[in-house]
């Protein structure tokens, strides 16, 4: 995450230190994209880079962008031979057609109304088949975490309706649909679960909630943040922490598509 989230203030030194694992995983999907030497390639949500530097270092000619000005800061600290912009997934422009769009762990931030304008800005900047290679959360996705969210919320007096979930996480049928309407031939799709150990121990759940789940705390005192999550935690124990490792309940959409 690579994000693309509700705000543009991540944590750079939270995500970087404790959730390397968004693009240790993402580096598999890297096979799926294949990049070649001298390729136009746009890595879409390229987080603080090492993804982008990854396909950098396979010849092609990348730019990443993201739409949290923090993230992009911190991606060109950390890769300044890179050209790293802000810009949102769904009004992105670029100045040449490119031969491919990545995008690894940010589309489930762009919610579901605006998931056909994105497709549409993705299909805009690529060429006749070019390829836009995605992975990100399916449906299914966090299922466990999100239900004993709104639970613990419910039992303070907050229901779900009044709770902001910032995730969208399609199915295969809803997302192909959308891709083959503006345009795409999709070539491969899977959804398939990936049990996710959080990096840090006994924290993990706590730090994973307050990396990615804080609207769902939103409005709420830090006193009632911690209560909130303490519940989280007591509800998720039995199966998602064993021997000291938290494993947060993901399902991973892999979509690649060629614009026709
Ligand atoms: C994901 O990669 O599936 C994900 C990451 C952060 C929050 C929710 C989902």
């Amino acid at each position: 995450m690579n994000n693309i989230s509700t705000s543009n203030n991540w944590d750079t030194a939270l995500y970087e230190d404790k959730h390397a694992f968004v693009w240790q995983y993402g580096e598999d999907l890297l096979k799926f994209l294949n990049p070649q030497p001298g390729e136009l390639i746009l890595d879409l949500g390229c987080g603080t880079g090492q993804l982008t530097e990854k396909i950098a270092q396979a010849g092609a000619e990348v730019m990443g962008v993201d739409h949290a000005s923090t993230m992009i800061e911190k991606a060109r600290e950390n890769y300044p031979h890179i050209r790293f912009d802000v810009a949102d997934a769904r009004n992105f422009r670029v100045g040449k057609p490119l031969d491919a769009v990545f995008s690894n762990a940010v589309l489930h931030w762009v919610k579901e109304a605006d998931s056909a304008i994105a497709i549409a800005s993705i299909h805009q900047s690529l060429k006749p088949g070019g390829r836009f290679v995605a992975e990100f959360g399916g449906k299914g996705n966090v299922q466990a975490i999100v239900k004993a969210l709104y639970s613990a919320l419910e039992s303070i007096g907050i229901p779900q309706a009044q709770v902001e979930n910032p995730w969208y996480y399609p199915s295969i049928g809803e997302y192909a649909t959308l891709l083959e309407e503006q345009g795409f031939d999709v070539i491969h799709s899977t959804l398939f679960a990936r049990p996710t150990p959080l990096a840090e121990g006994e924290a993990a759940m706590e730090n994973w909630i307050k990396m990615f789940a804080s609207t769902f705390l939103a409005r709420l005192s830090p006193e009632q943040q911690i209560q909130i999550i303490r519940a989280v935690e007591q509800q998720l124990k039995a199966t998602l922490y064993q021997q000291g490792t938290w494993t947060a309940d993901y399902r991973r959409i892999r979509i690649v598509a060629i614009k026709l």
